[in-house]
């Protein structure tokens, strides 16, 4: 079985003044290609920064994580931009689309960075668009936009380059429950028709309970 994360005994400790505090402790996590898994956990529990660890946005204390059977402890910080760029796409709580771009222009940016010409971008960004919905809405600025239509476009970016992993930190945080199960359904086709490993951090039960695989953290620990 291949494991798109496998991660071995991770930890993370944050400095604060004197004292260490154990973020994660020896957590060990295996999801495979192709999985949607929930994670869990009560505010503080370290649900983000797990998903930072995840994707490869920061470094863990200790331990190994092997993304796509590669540890990324042998990989350069340009090695880790690539793989960040390329095989990850990132949803947040609050959306964090630009507020001067349209919903086109801020679904093709990842494209735009990767310097793909600027036609073959706004073609695979308007397909995206329509993937998750809101082709009609292309024009729109953010502030024109719902909750709900704001993070489908966020989803568009963050699958626009094709990532094999989506991790997502509390996408449905800040939307009412109708517009949560509609967002839902998008990562769940997404994971069901093209295959794309979703990650979703949660501490919403109706949001686990959408997922195949539920992970509890409590504490930095994995029960
Ligand atoms: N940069 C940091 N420095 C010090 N402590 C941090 C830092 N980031 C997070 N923490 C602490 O680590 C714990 C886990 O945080 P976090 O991963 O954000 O939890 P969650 O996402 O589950 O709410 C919390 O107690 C938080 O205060
Ligand atoms: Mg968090």
């Amino acid at each position: 079985m291949s494991f798109l994360i496998q991660l071995e005994n991770i930890s993370k400790i944050y400095q604060r003044g004197e004292t260490q505090f154990h973020a994660l402790s020896n957590i060990h996590l295996q999801i495979k290609a192709g999985e949607m898994t929930a994670i869990v956990g009560a505010s503080g529990s370290g649900k983000s920064t797990l998903m930072n660890i995840m994707g490869l946005l920061d470094r863990a204390s200790a331990g190994e994580y092997y993304f796509a059977g590669q540890n990324v402890a042998n990989l350069s910080d340009n090695q880790w931009a690539q793989l960040r760029n390329r095989q990850i796409g990132f949803v947040f709580q609050l959306f964090y689309l630009l507020p001067r771009a349209t919903a086109l222009q801020n679904t093709l940016l990842p494209l735009f960075y990767r310097g793909l010409p600027r036609n073959q971008a706004v073609e695979q960004a308007k397909s995206m668009l329509e993937r998750v919905g809101v082709a009609h809405l292309a024009a729109h600025y953010p502030h024109q936009l719902s909750g709900g239509q704001q993070q489908r476009v966020a989803i568009a970016r963050a699958l626009v380059g094709k990532p094999q992993l989506i991790l997502a930190d509390e996408p449905t945080g800040a939307l009412d429950s109708v517009t949560s199960q509609e967002v839902m359904n998008v990562f769940r086709e997404l994971c069901h028709e093209k295959g794309v490993t979703v990650v979703i951090i949660t501490h919403d039960a109706a949001i686990s309970a959408a997922c195949q695989r539920v992970v509890t953290i409590k504490d930095g620990k994995i029960f």
